[in-house]
């Protein structure tokens, strides 16, 4: 099957051989065709250039892109959408005053949506995680990574896990899982860290690497949850188990989850809300992606990632939404893309080069997705006419898009 995309206004995220993330002052440069064609063989992308130098090709189907925009879809390397319910109550207390700490220490949070997920059956939890990857693929993203961390029992992070692998097999798009078992420590381990990281690494991980349920190990390393000592004997467990470390870290405060995730050679340290210059320094130089979730800062009111800075000091810095119950309920990486343009002063070329390439170098995909090189997967995003990329974070609330491809093919 060869699909043909003919006279697109603008193809972007052109890179010949590039597989390597973009970092510093070459974030700025987001290379790109104009007036441009784009062929699609089976599943991938095959060739492209100009459309003075259009070949004359036997096509199943031709797309005509006159006016639009095309770019490789969105490489969402942090989210949670599988979880059970919402945490709606938790959003109106914080408008009527309560902070998201405070909730938490309460038995909300995490362990609110950790009950939800332990009653649900594992149907429930797969028809409503299916509905939001389903939604996302709709808004451009071609590929994601996903997490547990809503079960904290075996059973819970297991069925979690297996909710993942079956989204896997029934869906083109591709997924990467996380396991995140500790997210929180559960109440009947509170005065008993060492106890539940016990389970974490003696019954939770043995399972998980038997059944093959994860490619990374997730710890949330954060003050109220697992200290930095903790983190790293979890970590230490997963890449015994084969999992490369993919660390939350540096949210509310900086307290060395970053060198930690350095040290064990974590692919990437996500949130990055509050950065000290010593956090900005420790990642120089280093292979591990730097990650902001604006969309949580949005949402919670709490600090940006400090982009300029970063970048300022030649890090590469990736895009993604960190979707969820409790803290962004939101999956739209156009919104994300458009909120650090407004909100962290990314321009729209770091923006979009954060949230393609840097996105599956967070995810350790770089070799297939993207951006727009032959041999990798035609996971694209046609855009509705508009007259430049500029539109696609300026119009920060329209959708802009018109067509998404997986695979080569169009996801309706
Ligand atoms: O990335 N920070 C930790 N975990 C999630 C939120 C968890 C929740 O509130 O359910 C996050 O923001
Ligand atoms: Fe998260």
């Amino acid at each position: 099957m060869i699909t043909l995309i003919i006279n697109i206004k603008e193809l972007l995220q052109v890179r010949e051989t590039s597989i390597s993330k973009v970092s510093g002052a070459e974030m700025a440069i987001l290379p790109t065709i104009k007036n441009a064609f784009l062929v699609i063989k089976d599943n991938l992308i095959t060739d492209f250039g100009s459309m003075n130098n259009l070949p004359k090709i036997n096509a199943d189907k031709t797309i005509d892109a006159t006016g639009k925009m095309v770019l490789p879809s969105w490489c969402d390397s942090h989210t949670h959408i599988v979880y059970a319910g919402n945490r709606e109550q938790e959003f109106v207390d914080r408008i009527n005053g309560l902070t998201y700490e405070e909730i938490a220490n309460r038995g909300g949070g995490i362990l609110n949506s950790a009950k939800k997920l332990n009653e649900s059956t594992e149907e429930e939890i797969y028809d409503q995680s299916k509905a939001r990857l389903e939604e996302i693929m709709r808004l451009g993203t071609g590929a994601v990574e996903i997490k547990s961390g809503y079960g904290l029992t075996v059973d819970g992070e297991l069925k979690m896990l297996r909710v993942i692998q079956r989204l896997a097999q029934n869906y083109s798009i591709t997924i990467k899982a996380t396991f995140l078992g500790a997210h929180a420590f559960p109440l009947e381990y509170k005065e008993n860290h060492q106890g539940y990281i016990d389970v974490i690494i003696n019954k939770m991980l043995p399972e998980i690497a038997k059944n093959k349920l994860a490619d990374f190990i997730d710890v949330f390393c954060e003050t109220g949850y697992f200290t930095v000592p903790e983190t790293e004997q979890i970590m230490e467990a997963g890449i015994r188990f084969g999992l490369k470390p993919k660390i939350h870290v540096n949210q509310f405060n900086s307290i060395g989850g970053i060198q930690a995730g350095i040290k064990h050679y974590a692919l990437s340290v996500d949130h990055l809300e509050v950065m000290t210059t010593e956090d900005i320094n420790a990642l120089k130089n280093t292979e591990t992606m730097p990650v902001a979730l604006p969309s949580c800062s949005y949402f919670l009111s709490i600090p940006y990632t400090p982009a300029r800075e970063m970048i300022a000091a030649g890090l590469p810095l990736a895009l993604a939404t960190d979707y969820n119950p409790g803290s962004t309920p939101s999956g739209n990486m156009n919104f994300v893309v458009a909120t650090a343009c407004i909100k962290m002063k990314m321009t729209p070329e770091e923006a979009i080069n954060a949230a393609t390439i840097n996105g599956a170098s967070a995810m350790g995909i770089l070799e297939t997705h993207g951006s727009v090189t032959i041999g990798k997967k035609a996971n694209l995003i046609i855009t509705k006419p508009i007259p430049s990329y500029y539109q696609l974070p300026y119009a920060f609330g329209s959708n802009l898009i018109d067509a998404v491809l997986i695979e080569g093919e169009i996801f309706e």
